[in-house]
C-alpha cells in the first residue's frame, strides 16, 4: 500500500510537522483575515470588471459575481474545516496529502503554482499597467520599450520586473514586515473600495440596468478571439471569468505555520475575509454598472474601469485616488500569492516531494529564504518577457481544480476520521461539499478554452515529474524501502 501512488500521510505526522516548524508564529486573527483581503481585492475588480461587463455578462456582472461568489462560500467552509483539523503550510496540497493520497496531493500542488505563482505573475504585470497610469497622471514616463514584453514590440516590462524583487525583498525580510506592509496596504485599498460604493451610488442611473441580461450576442474582442456574449451563457462564462477577482481567501491557510493560534484563527480569517469582499464585490459591480452604461466600456476605459466610470460622470480627480489605491493594492496580492507559493513548497519539501532547497529557513529572518528568492527569480522573468494575457483564466483553473478537490477531500476525511478534533465544522457537510465540487467544477467549464487546454498540458508536465522524481523521492517511499 505504501508504494502506491495512493498512500497517505497519517494525521499525526501532521501533528509532528507543526510542532517542528521553525517559522515565526506572530500572525494574529485579524492580521490573517487581513491578508486574505491582501490577496483577494486586486486586478479583479480593478480591471477585470469592465470586460466581463462588456463582453460577458452585462449590468448582470453582479450576477456573475453572486455566482462565483457562492462557489468560493462552498469552498471556503471547507478549507476552514481544514484548516481548524490540519493547520500546515501546505493546504490544499496538504489536505489532499492525508486524504486522498500522494499522487493528488502532488497533481493539487503543481496546480497550485497555476493559483499563486502565475497569479503572482499576471499581477504584476496588471501593476505594470497601473503604474505607468499613475506616474502618467502627474507627466511622467518611462520609455514604451520598457513596458511591453517582447512579443508585444518591447524589450521588457520594467516595473512588473522590478516590483517583483520589491515583494521578494520584503518576503525575505520576515513575516512580520509582510504582514504590516500588507495591513497597511489593505487599509488603503478598502478605503478606495468604500469610497467607489459611497460616492458613485450617487451617480447611478438605473436606466443602465436594463436589461440587466442583455439578449445574447457574438462580440470580437481586439485580439481576435470571439465571446459567446449576454443571455445566460454569459453570466456563467462571466462567472468563472470573475472568479478571478476572489482567489486569495485561501492563502490564508497557507499561513498555519505563522499563526499564532491557526486552529482558530484560520477558519475565522478564511470566513471573513471572504464575506467581506463578496459584500463590497457586489456593491462595487452595481454601482459600476449603474454609473456606465456596459457597453461603453471599451479601449482604454477596458483597462481602468472603475477610474473610467468616475472620469464619465465629470469626477476626474477620483482617477487619482482610485487608481493610485489600484496600485498600491495590487502590490499585497503579489505579495500574499508569493508568500503562499513560497510556503505551500516548503510543506511539500518537508514532505521530500520538492528538494531541501525549498525548505531552507534562514537563520536570523526565519523565512524559507531560498525558495522565495526563486520564485521571484522565476515570476519577474516571466512577467517581463512573456505574453500573458491568457494567465488569469489558467491561475482560475489550478484554484478551482483544488477548491473542488478540497470539497471532496473534508467530506472523506469527516467519514473516514470522525473522531479527529475539528475546531470548526462545516454545516450540511454532504449538501455543501456536494454543491462545492458542482459549483467549481461548473466554472472550470465555463473557463476559457484555450486556456483549458493549456493549464490541462501544465497538469499533464505535472503527472510526468510526478513519476520521474516526486514518487521516489517522497518521505513515505523512503520510510518504506529503509
Ligand atoms: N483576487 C486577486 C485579484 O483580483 C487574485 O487580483
Amino acid at each position: 500500500m505504501s508504494s502506491s501512488i495512493w498512500r497517505k500521510k497519517p494525521l499525526s505526522a501532521f501533528e509532528a510537522d507543526m510542532k517542528k516548524s521553525d517559522l515565526k508564529r506572530v500572525l494574529g486573527k485579524w492580521s490573517l483575515t487581513s491578508i486574505g483581503i491582501g490577496a483577494i481585492i486586486g486586478g479583479g475588480i480593478f480591471v477585470l470588471t469592465g470586460k466581463v461587463a462588456y463582453f460577458n455578462a452585462g449590468p448582470a456582472l453582479a450576477l456573475s459575481f453572486v455566482i462565483a461568489g457562492i462557489a468560493c462560500i462552498f469552498a471556503a467552509l471547507c478549507y476552514a474545516e481544514f484548516a481548524s483539523m490540519l493547520p500546515v503550510e501546505g493546504s490544499a496540497y496538504a489536505y489532499a496529502y492525508g486524504t486522498v493520497g500522494e499522487f493528488f496531493a502532488w497533481l493539487i500542488g503543481w496546480g497550485l503554482i497555476l493559483e499563486y505563482g502565475m497569479g503572482a505573475m499576471t499581477v504584476a504585470v496588471s501593476w505594470s499597467g497601473y503604474f505607468n497610469k499613475l506616474i502618467g497622471m502627474f507627466g511622467l514616463s518611462i520609455p514604451e520599450q520598457f513596458t511591453k514584453n517582447p512579443f508585444a514590440g518591447g524589450y521588457f516590462n520594467l516595473p512588473a520586473f522590478l516590483i517583483v524583487w520589491v515583494v521578494t525583498a520584503i518576503l525575505v525580510k520576515g513575516i512580520k514586515e509582510a504582514a504590516s506592509t500588507n495591513n497597511l496596504i489593505v487599509v488603503l485599498k478598502v478605503g478606495a473600495i468604500l469610497f467607489v460604493i459611497l460616492v458613485g451610488m450617487f451617480f447611478i442611473n438605473p436606466d443602465n440596468w436594463t436589461p440587466f441580461i442583455p439578449e445574447p450576442k457574438e462580440l470580437t474582442g481586439e485580439d481576435g478571439r470571439v465571446h459567446q456574449a449576454y443571455g445566460l451563457k454569459g453570466v456563467f462564462a462571466g462567472a468563472a471569468s470573475i472568479f478571478f477577482a476572489y482567489i486569495g481567501f485561501d492563502a490564508v491557510s497557507t499561513q498555519a505555520g505563522e499563526a499564532i493560534n491557526p486552529k482558530k484563527d484560520m477558519p475565522f480569517a478564511i470566513l471573513a475575509s471572504l464575506i467581506i469582499c463578496t459584500i463590497l464585490y457586489i456593491a462595487v459591480s452595481l454601482v459600476l454598472t449603474g454609473m456606465m452604461k456596459y457597453d461603453s466600456f471599451t479601449g482604454e476605459d477596458l483597462k481602468a474601469p472603475v477610474a473610467a466610470a468616475f472620469e464619465k460622470q465629470n469626477l476626474g480627480w477620483a482617477k487619482y485616488i482610485i487608481t493610485a489605491a489600484a496600485t498600491a493594492g495590487l502590490i499585497s496580492v503579489m505579495l500574499v500569492m508569493m508568500l503562499g507559493q513560497t510556503r505551500i513548497f516548503l510543506g511539500m519539501a518537508k514532505d521530500g516531494l520538492l528538494p531541501n532547497f525549498f525548505k531552507d529557513i534562514h537563520k536570523t529572518f526565519k523565512t524559507p529564504f531560498k525558495s522565495t528568492i526563486l520564485v521571484g527569480f522565476v515570476v519577474s522573468l516571466v512577467a517581463a518577457f512573456v505574453p500573458l494575457d491568457i494567465l488569469g483564466d489558467m491561475t482560475s483553473f489550478g484554484t478551482l481544480f483544488a477548491f473542488a478537490m478540497v470539497c471532496g477531500a473534508v467530506w472523506l476525511l469527516r467519514v473516514r476520521e470522525p473522531n479527529v478534533e475539528r475546531s470548526f465544522k462545516v454545516p450540511a457537510l454532504p449538501l455543501v461539499a456536494t454543491l462545492g465540487v458542482l459549483t467549481n467544477a461548473f466554472l472550470i467549464i465555463n473557463l476559457d478554452k484555450l486556456a483549458q487546454m493549456l493549464a490541462g498540458g501544465w497538469m499533464l508536465v505535472g503527472i510526468l515529474i510526478y513519476f520521474v522524481y516526486g514518487k521516489k523521492s517522497s518521505n513515505l517511499e523512503k520510510s518504506q524501502t529503509a
